[in-house]
């Protein structure tokens, strides 16, 4: 499914929200960074910074590896749960425990197989590692689960964020389910904030509905692949259309983002999907793709490296094989720039230090840091 809009977005002619984006900001072919290649990685999906300057990547097919950014080597974290690695399944996000420095426990989520074909898991465990360059995890207790499975392994997305308030969010996909996105009773097309235990957050908006419900932040979400803080404290998102119709989302308490009602996009099949317009009730995104960008991952920019970028949207994107900024003021969001680097990028982070970090996807997807030229 993924690569029939792949297919189409390398193109540069394009229209962003309703606005043509100039040429020349489009043909930006020279990049306004070094990039220094750390190691290399097969199909990585995610980044985690330790706090002692090493990173932990995860490898689709379910290894953990631990990188050291001076020697530039790579070890293996060993007790990662078997993992649904199919479609576009497998290990997918790592993220630390607001108190790592403390307890070591890190977050891991996953595709995973069971009756009915395969859905998002999130789990916890006490990371230890060892004093040749590699690890293990223990204790790993599921804390999360998507209600319903499928067959196709697509969609879970399942990227992991911590909040100030110490609240774990996870941007669940629907995976390739569509109608469930709107349905209460199911946390497909969701966004969920929980306890560090996998408790429901007290004041999430549907709290008195009951068990699944009172996981729910947010609802009508495809495939939501980013998510991360402005300065503000306000949480923003990016999410996969069908063909056409890539979402940058203001993330709102109780929202309901409209998927599969509407949309920019249209169905792969050529079906048509009434647009945002028709559906006030509906969030609308602050920034559109048609054709899609593929959006894969996202920060905010909060760092001083990158100085003109602060406050900007930093996209990883497969579709455009590269970057894509898109600046933020008040609520509105429109794009400013794309940087080609050559290779469909997986994820995104930015570092302590601004550096900008970014896997490349495939099979010798390599882990690159980006500093200012
Ligand atoms: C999870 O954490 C919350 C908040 O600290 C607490 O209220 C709840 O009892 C915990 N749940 C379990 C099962 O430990």
């Amino acid at each position: 499914m993924m690569f029939l809009g792949l297919s189409v977005t390398h193109t540069l002619a394009l229209v962003t929200g309703t606005l043509a984006i100039p040429s020349q900001q489009l043909n930006t072919r020279q990049q306004p960074f070094k990039s220094t290649a750390i190691t290399s990685h097969a199909e990585p999906w995610a980044i985690a910074f330790l706090p002692d300057s090493r990173v932990l990547v995860t490898e689709r097919r379910g290894n953990l590896r631990l990188v050291d950014q001076a020697k530039k080597t790579q070890g293996s974290i060993t007790g990662v749960p078997a993992v649904a690695y199919a479609g576009q399944g497998g290990l997918h996000d790592v993220a630390l425990h607001p108190k790592y420095a403390e307890n070591s426990i890190v977050y891991i989520s996953y595709a995973e197989t069971g009756t009915g074909g395969a859905g998002g898991a999130v789990a916890r465990a006490k990371l230890t590692l060892d004093a040749n360059g590699g690890g293990a995890l223990s204790g790993l207790e599921v804390i999360w689960r998507h209600s319903q499975r499928a067959t196709g392994g697509l969609q879970f997305a399942c990227r992991l964020l911590f909040g100030s308030d110490g609240a774990l969010w996870i941007s669940a996909g629907e995976i390739n389910q569509m109608t469930p996105a709107q349905s209460m009773t199911g946390n497909l097309g969701k966004m969920i904030k929980l306890y560090e235990n996998g408790t429901a957050f007290a004041d999430n908006p549907f709290a008195s509905q009951g068990a699944v419900q009172s996981q729910i932040w947010s609802l009508g979400h495809r495939n939501p692949l980013g998510i991360d803080w402005d300065a503000q404290g306000r949480l923003w998102e990016v999410e996969m259309g069908p063909q056409g119709g890539d979402e940058l989302n203001l993330i709102e308490r109780g929202a309901n983002y409209g998927w599969p009602l509407v949309c920019e996009g249209k169905h792969y099949d050529g079906r048509t999907i009434p647009k945002h317009s028709t559906r006030p009730d509906f969030a609308a995104p602050k920034a559109f793709w048609v054709p899609v960008i593929s959006p894969a991952g996202l920060i905010i920019y909060k760092g001083d490296l990158f100085s003109s970028w602060k406050g900007n949207a930093i996209i990883a994107s497969l579709g455009t094989q590269g970057l894509v900024r898109a600046t933020i003021s008040g609520d509105t969001a429109k794009e400013a720039q794309r940087i080609s680097m050559g290779k469909r990028i997986r994820g995104i982070r930015e570092d302590k230090d601004g550096a900008i970090w970014v896997i490349e996807d495939g099979n010798n997807g390599r882990l690159l840091k980006l500093t200012p030229n």
